[in-house]
């Protein structure tokens, strides 16, 4: 069977479409026949090897793991001994984030426990746009505490992977959103609910005086003062986390102006591929509160275009690949 692998870190080039072996499962395990599969920054970053630190789970030097692809929808073609709960035909989707990665292929073989069943009234390609992204964008919502109607959210980055999510599950929630990104995206960003938006390359959102109930910052371009400015009382804000350093100063500084401002600032905890959270997102998929952005589509063979399009920062919306 075909699927897209890498032995080095590096850029898009290092990627390549192999033939592998039919995978075969093993105790616990089960092979899925991929029906769509769709790009995250995360993907980019897994293929750089980025942050360095995230190499003492992937690999020093070299991947341990050569395959490369995170969200996954299709359909269980077999399962091995132990399995329970799945069944050969079942529809599946799942984030391979901390299980093997390896969407990017005709098939992928993943512990049963990875895969969530996946409701008949959301599409394979709706769903393969969300596991990742669109969990990102539910938890960092959920982590600011419940959305009262009417609250003000920012969403700080709100054009790329996560941040469609992010816009559109706020707006389900009844909060009213400014949307900030580079100015090109502006049109997507109001056909998607936003209710202002902002381009980032001629206003810094944190200095135009407006105060937000919730920020979500997932371009994560200013420091925890800067966007201490732009909270209002009792405010929240968390951060998607993009790099190590902003990491730990959100995480460390965050509570402390937090606690002295009458505000909570700092990131969460990130559960990958939880079926609870991939159940109430397929919810949002299926009533169309939320609906995926597709920029394009492609066929594994394309797959290294589809990665130079999303790291290049032209892609609008998600990529989907389907083998
Ligand atoms: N626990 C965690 O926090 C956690 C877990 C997993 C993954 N992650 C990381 O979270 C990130 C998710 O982001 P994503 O996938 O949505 O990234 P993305 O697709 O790169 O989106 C970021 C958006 O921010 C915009 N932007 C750039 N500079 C900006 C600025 N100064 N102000 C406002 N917007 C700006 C970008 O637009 P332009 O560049 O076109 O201007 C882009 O549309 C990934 O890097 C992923 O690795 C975090």
């Amino acid at each position: 069977m075909r699927a897209v692998v890498r032995d080095r870190y590096g850029p898009v080039d290092v990627l390549r479409v192999a033939d592998v072996e039919q995978p075969d499962p093993g105790p616990g395990e089960a092979v899925v026949r991929v029906a769509a599969a769709s790009l995250n920054m995360a993907d980019v970053d897994h293929l750089l090897g980025r942050p360095w630190l995230a190499r003492l789970a992937t690999g020093l030097v070299r991947p341990a793991n050569h395959r490369v692809g995170l969200d996954v929808a299709g359909t269980v073609e077999e399962v091995g001994p132990d399995v329970t709960g799945l069944r050969p035909g079942d529809r599946v989707w799942a984030d391979l984030f901390d299980s093997g990665h390896g969407a990017l292929a005709e098939r992928v073989c993943v512990p049963a426990s990875a895969l969530s069943p996946l409701r008949d009234d959301v599409p394979f390609d709706v769903a393969a746009t969300a596991p990742h992204s669109g969990s990102l964008a539910m938890l960092g919502l959920r982590a600011a505490g419940p959305l009262r109607a009417g609250e003000r959210v920012l969403v700080n980055g709100a054009g790329g992977c996560v941040g469609p999510f992010a816009v559109q599950i706020a707006k389900a929630r009844g909060a009213v959103v400014t949307a900030v990104d580079h100015g090109g995206k502006a049109d997507l960003l109001r056909e998607l609910g936003a209710d202002e938006v902002l381009d980032h390359t001629r206003q810094d959102v944190t200095r135009t005086g407006r105060r937000f109930d919730v920020v979500l910052d997932i371009a994560d371009t200013r420091s925890v003062l800067a966007f201490q400015r732009c909270l209002a009382p009792g405010g929240r804000y968390l951060l998607i986390a993009r790099r190590i350093g902003s990491l730990a100063e959100k995480a460390l500084l965050g509570p402390v102006v937090g606690a002295l401002t009458g505000t909570r600032m700092g990131t969460f905890a990130w559960r990958p591929n939880q079926r609870t959270d991939l159940d109430e997102l397929a919810a949002l998929l299926a009533s169309g509160a939320v609906r995926p952005v597709v920029d394009r589509r492609y066929g594994l063979d394309a797959t290294q275009v589809a990665f130079e399009r999303l790291a290049t920062g032209s892609a609008r919306g998600k990529l989907l690949i389907t083998p």
